[in-house]
């Protein structure tokens, strides 16, 4: 019998500098529900992978001066090390600058153009002349570039069009006859009614005003324009129009496509209308989460808000982060991430909860029963209560992942433990153990509290992997199979157990807090110091000596009028103390000769005099501007002095 498949993908990521915990979610949760399967005996294929061509990644090598694939290779890897960290199982990673990805994709392009679904127009927008770059109108910020704030101007430019319009109305008899097509429930609703239901535009999908890409074959200007290039990730990864991998017929339609909320519309309408025009099927699912917010706001490196799961495993451990994302987001909808509750769920749920139930079982077998596992005897009333609990979880938990609800399938495991925890309160085995006749009920209830852990830690190896080991390390058994869940029984009395380290230490909030608080800061900082424009060079270093030949002096503007002819020049008459001087400025664009008289300001009183359209300077006036020359002030001091009096 061949196994039933199971194919899930993740988005294909956008190479920039750092991945944060958001993204960090999305594979995550797909992790968690591969393992799941593979567990459940499917035939698993896992996707992951980059999005790694357009403008912008064009622009950030161009200033960094590399190349953009030197520049995506060095992401990339650091992308794979993040994976790594955070135990995720993919089974493949594509890269959309994969040789076979690129060539399929021309193929898929051609083939769109030639059947008449791809036709050539112009794209109008706004265009930003110093990045090159054109911008919609949605995309503009405050009517200026998004990237460097500059103004923008109306532009024209040639491209390829995709004929959405065309499949509309096939796409929403698919919804329709598909009603899980779209989950969850909310969003099919906002896709079909705010998108599908008022009329498709059509989708530009080429440019010509960049060239990192993959180049149209047969019209060699253009490149092809980010989605047809990323969905078709998810095909050609199997081999669809290449023969790197040949898994197409075998994984192909995709069980569930998991991705955010933000890019659900391209999921749900563009892929399934490029799906339909290729003759392809639909995938089965695809699932939008929500976004995961820091403080109530999306993260964004501007307000100093991006959580970096790296930190985070450094700190807490990987399981504790996988945890925290899994059980957080509810299904469908948004979740928080709060250091302090993160902190305060790893103490109760992972440190008491989970930790505890393991600390004190080994432990109490370990001391009772010189660490052997006690055989069961005769049931009581509370041991069928903990039993049938046990047994009926791997069916809620089933059901819980099969709807994508991963925090429910946490909340059936932490009932169990929570349930575990209870029945050690109710046959308070420390009281039985001090009554040599009662020894075999102490067994019966430590052989229960051990065979109730095989349970937990069979159900979180999906989710909490390196947990599961340890949980397994300490009980001195092997990852027991899903099948031998039906039956309480499996655990192997006369199995000689290992007290280990404590598996979720305690944090102590408050002074982890403060820790968090400091290295948030510090990063401020250095962001901060990393955004500052260079100084300007200095010059040459002098001596006191070089300086002390300067005779810079207070001088009160008597008189001030503009030239004829000169348009940056003014002409003034100032009192030097003991004289009246005229001197010529190139100031006239930034004060009105009004404004100037009656200020002190200071002079370079010993400049050799020289001329300037006919009017005699004698001596120069002290200005600062800025480094684009946009603002200059003059020099001026705070209080009264003398005219003539030293500047020093
Ligand atoms: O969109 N909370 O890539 P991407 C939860 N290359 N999820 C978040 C999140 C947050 N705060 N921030 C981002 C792209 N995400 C395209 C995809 S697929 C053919 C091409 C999620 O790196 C986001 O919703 O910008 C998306 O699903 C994923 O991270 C990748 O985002
Ligand atoms: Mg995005």
């Amino acid at each position: 019998m061949t196994k039933k498949t199971y194919y899930i993908t993740t988005p294909i990521y956008y190479p920039s500098a750092n991945l944060h915990i958001g993204n960090t979610y999305t594979t995550v949760a797909a992790d968690a529900l591969a393992r799941y399967k593979r567990f459940r005996g499917y035939d698993v294929m896992f996707l992951t992978g980059t999005d790694e061509h357009g403008q912008k990644i064009q622009r950030i090598a161009e200033e960094k001066g590399v190349t953009p694939k030197a520049y995506v290779d060095e992401i990339v890897a650091g992308i794979k090390e993040l994976w790594k960290l955070m135990d995720i199982s993919y089974d493949r990673f594509i890269r959309t600058t994969d040789d076979y990805h690129q060539k399929a994709v021309q193929d898929i392009f051609t083939k769109l153009y030639k059947q008449g679904d791809i036709y050539k127009g112009s794209y109008e927008g706004w265009y930003c002349t110093p990045c090159e770059a054109f911008w919609t109108e949605t995309q503009l910020n405050d009517g200026k570039c998004p990237d460097c704030g500059r103004p923008v101007e109306k532009a024209k430019e040639e491209a390829y069009f995709f004929k959405m319009s065309k499949y509309a109305d096939q796409l929403l008899k698919y919804i329709e006859d598909h009603p899980d097509f779209i989950q969850p429930e909310s969003r099919k609703n906002e896709m079909v009614n705010n998108f599908l239901k008022p009329g498709l535009q059509d989708l530009c999908v080429s440019r010509t005003s960049f060239n990192w890409g993959i180049p149209v074959e047969f019209d060699p200007g253009h490149v092809i324009y980010v989605w047809i290039d990323a969905l078709s990730n998810y095909i050609t990864a199997l081999g669809y129009g290449n023969d790197a991998y040949n898994d197409y017929d075998r994984y192909w339609p995709a069980d569930v496509h998991l991705i955010g909320k933000d890019i659900l519309r391209f999921h749900t309408i563009y892929w399934p209308i490029m799906l339909m025009a290729l003759g392809l099927e639909l995938p089965k699912q695809v699932f939008g989460h929500g976004w995961l917010l820091v403080d109530g706001g999306k993260m964004s490196k501007s307000k100093g808000n991006v959580v970096d799961p790296v930190v985070l495993v450094n700190h807490f451990g990987v399981d504790a982060v996988r945890y925290y994302l899994l059980r957080e987001i509810p299904f469908g909808s948004d979740g928080l991430f709060n250091n302090e509750i993160f902190i305060k769920k790893i103490n109760s749920d992972l440190a008491n909860d989970l930790g505890n139930l393991v600390s004190r079982t080994v432990a109490m077998v370990d001391k009772y029963f010189e660490g052997v596992i006690p055989a069961p005897t005769a049931k009581e009333e509370t041991d069928n209560d903990l039993i049938s609990l046990a047994l009926k979880t791997p069916a809620e938990v089933d059901k819980a992942i099969d709807n994508l609800r991963l925090p429910e399938a946490l909340d059936k495991i932490w009932e169990l433990i929570g349930r575990a925890n209870k029945y050690i309160d109710e046959t308070t085995p420390w009281i039985l153990a001090r009554d040599e006749a009662k020894k075999e009920r102490l067994g019966t209830v430590l052989y229960n509290l051990v065979e109730a852990l095989r349970f937990v830690s069979t159900f979180i190896a999906p989710f909490l992997p390196s947990t599961s080991v340890k949980i397994n390390e300490q009980l001195n058994i092997e990852l027991t199979t899903w099948e031998s869940l039906s039956a309480f029984d499996g655990t192997r009395a006369g199995t000689k157990v290992n007290k280990g380290a404590v598996i979720f230490p305690r944090i102590d909030v408050e002074a982890k807090l403060a820790e968090f608080e400091a290295l948030k800061e510090a990063a401020i900082k250095e962001a901060e110091a990393a955004n500052r424009p260079a100084m300007k060079p200095l010059k040459e270093e002098i001596t006191i000596d070089d300086f002390a030949k300067l005779d810079l002096r207070i001088a009160k503007v008597l008189h001030c009028e503009p030239i004829k002819g000169a348009k940056k020049l003014l002409k003034l008459k100032v009192d030097l103390g003991g004289e009246e001087r005229q001197v010529v400025s190139g100031i006239a664009q930034y004060y009105r000769p009004e404004d100037l008289i009656g200020k002190s300001i200071v002079l370079v009183a010993n400049l050799k005099p020289v001329t300037l359209r006919g009017e005699l300077s004698q001596g120069m006036i002290l200005a600062a501007s800025s480094d684009d020359d946009s603002k200059l002030f003059a020099v001026t001091i705070e209080g009264e002095l003398p005219t003539g009096s030293e500047v020093r």
